[in-house]
């Protein structure tokens, strides 16, 4: 038995020490980051693969933003892979595939259909050829067993695009003249090829957001290790440009097979973990791993620490991690217990490049799940994902024969207070973070990382710090 004579730090053991700062406005600050060895964000923040955090909803609004989602794997694979395929379709000016409806259906189908893909009109084919549009305006006080071609606007009375090149540029015009919400886009022979709305064209991020090469927003799928090429072939192919091996314990053997595995197989990266060593660090490396996550129970609704009494306090992992992590040149993600802009900061000057948060988006509109009332306050479900709940939902989706008396939950469910949108809290974080940046004289994170000094504190230097909340 070893003692480890260091003592385990967290975020609010230390403060970073102001510095001399020579470039004046924090707007000047740039928070590009190092996601993966082949992946850069504008913002060093990824959503946490948990299933009341991130489906396509909140992976748009992060890539958007210049971050990235990372959807969940507490679905069937195809159900993962749909949500990828959603990203995917909405990233760009043109929507490649748009779904569409048929011109034999009924306005029952249209609504159906608009229920279950969350998008209020289609375009109608015959074939592939477009024939007209409807829109859920067109279905109001219609009967469910109306035919479709009798409420539509057709192909006549559109705005319709025939594809020709350069015409990205005219799109915000042709919405402005024409005032409608979707243009459909066909070749010569009227056959729909893609479509764009104006909605896209309003949320279009600006230069920040996360895009691949296609120009598609770019979004991550994690994989457990049971069925890790299946389930990483579905996302691929869905358009994943990233797959996270999302594992409580990386540090494992079936996680390095994992690795390797994936490394073979699919021309994405692949982030690894979770760990909170230096040696667990280099084994994921050396196995190929383009990022490694760290964090074993700083979460806010992990038990982990407790149930096993297992764990390094975050600061210190990230360090631990990270000095192995330098020498390789790979980027270390933050994963857990992160509450504000300031413990992003302290994560960063530990080494790592980014942060992945789960509470703090939980809250948000985009996350999954409903909101609820409580003494007239909205509130939204927050859960472990190796919480009895969580895993009882894996039962039901791997319909495995494992029997839930043995299951010893690490984690823990809640409802956190519903905090609007995403995209806010983003601008809150980001604002923060470059206040950080500038009390420590740097102009980017990696000067950052080269500047910063911590300080441990006492308790009573936690306490002033704390003293002012609520005042
Ligand atoms: P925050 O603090 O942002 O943490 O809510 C999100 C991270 O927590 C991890 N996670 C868990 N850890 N038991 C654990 O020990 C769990 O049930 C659990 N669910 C999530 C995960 O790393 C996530 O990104």
């Amino acid at each position: 038995m070893r003692i480890h004579s260091d003592v385990g730090l967290s975020f609010d053991d230390v403060l970073l020490v102001p510095k001399r700062n020579s470039f004046g406005s924090r707007k000047n600050v740039s928070l590009k980051s190092r996601l993966t060895k082949n992946i850069s964000l504008s913002i060093p923040i990824v959503s946490a693969n948990m299933d009341t955090v991130t489906g396509s909803r909140l992976a748009i609004v992060m890539a958007q933003n210049g971050g990235m989602g990372i959807i969940h794997r507490f679905n069937t694979i195809e159900e993962e892979a749909a949500e990828v395929r959603i990203v995917k379709r909405q990233s760009s000016y043109i929507i490649k595939e748009p779904y569409t409806i048929d011109t034999g259906r009924s306005v029952g189908d249209a609504r159906a259909m608009s229920q279950a893909y969350g998008v209020s009109g289609f375009p109608v084919v015959d074939g592939k050829r477009l024939v007209g549009i409807v829109t859920n305006r067109d279905l109001w006080f219609q009967r469910d067993e109306t035919p479709i071609n009798g409420v539509m606007t057709k192909i006549k009375d559109m705005v319709v695009i025939e594809k020709r090149s350069g015409m990205e540029d005219n799109f915000v015009d042709m919405f402005r003249k024409h005032k409608v919400e979707k243009i459909p886009i066909v070749d010569r022979r009227s056959n729909l090829i893609g479509m764009v709305t104006a909605k896209d064209i309003m949320n279009l991020g600006d230069d920040r957001s996360t895009k691949s090469k296609e120009g598609t927003l770019m979004v991550g799928g994690a994989v457990g290790v049971k069925d890790a090429v299946k389930r990483a072939d579905a996302l691929v192919k869905a358009g994943a440009d990233l797959l996270v091996i999302d594992i409580a314990h990386g540090h494992s053997d079936a996680v390095i097979d994992t690795i390797r595995k994936l490394k073979r197989r699919f021309d994405v990266d692949v982030v690894a973990g979770n760990v909170a060593t230096a040696a667990g660090a280099e084994e994921l490396i050396s196995s190929g791993a383009d990022a490694i996550k760290v964090g074993i129970g700083p979460g806010s609704v992990c038990t982990t620490r407790l149930v096993t009494g297992s764990g390094v306090p975050q600061l210190t992992a990230i360090r631990w991690a990270c000095e192995a992590a330098e020498r390789e040149g790979v980027p270390v993600i933050a994963d857990g217990g992160i509450r504000t802009s300031g413990d992003i900061a302290k994560a960063l000057a530990a080494g790592a490049s980014t942060v992945m948060l789960g509470r703090v988006f939980a809250g948000t509109e985009e996350a999954p799940g409903s909101t609820i009332m409580r003494d007239g306050k909205k509130y939204k479900f927050y859960r472990g994902m190796s919480s009895i709940s969580a895993n009882s939902r894996k039962l039901e989706v791997d319909r495995s024969d494992f029997d839930m008396s043995d299951i010893v939950g690490e984690g823990n469910e809640s409802f956190v207070p519903y905090t609007g949108h995403a995209k806010d809290i983003l601008i809150q974080l980001c604002g923060g973070l470059r206040s950080a940046l500038s009390y420590s004289g740097a102009i980017d994170i990696e000067e950052f990382r080269n500047k910063a000094e911590l300080i441990r504190i006492s308790p009573d230097g936690h306490r002033e710090s704390y003293s002012k909340l609520g005042s």
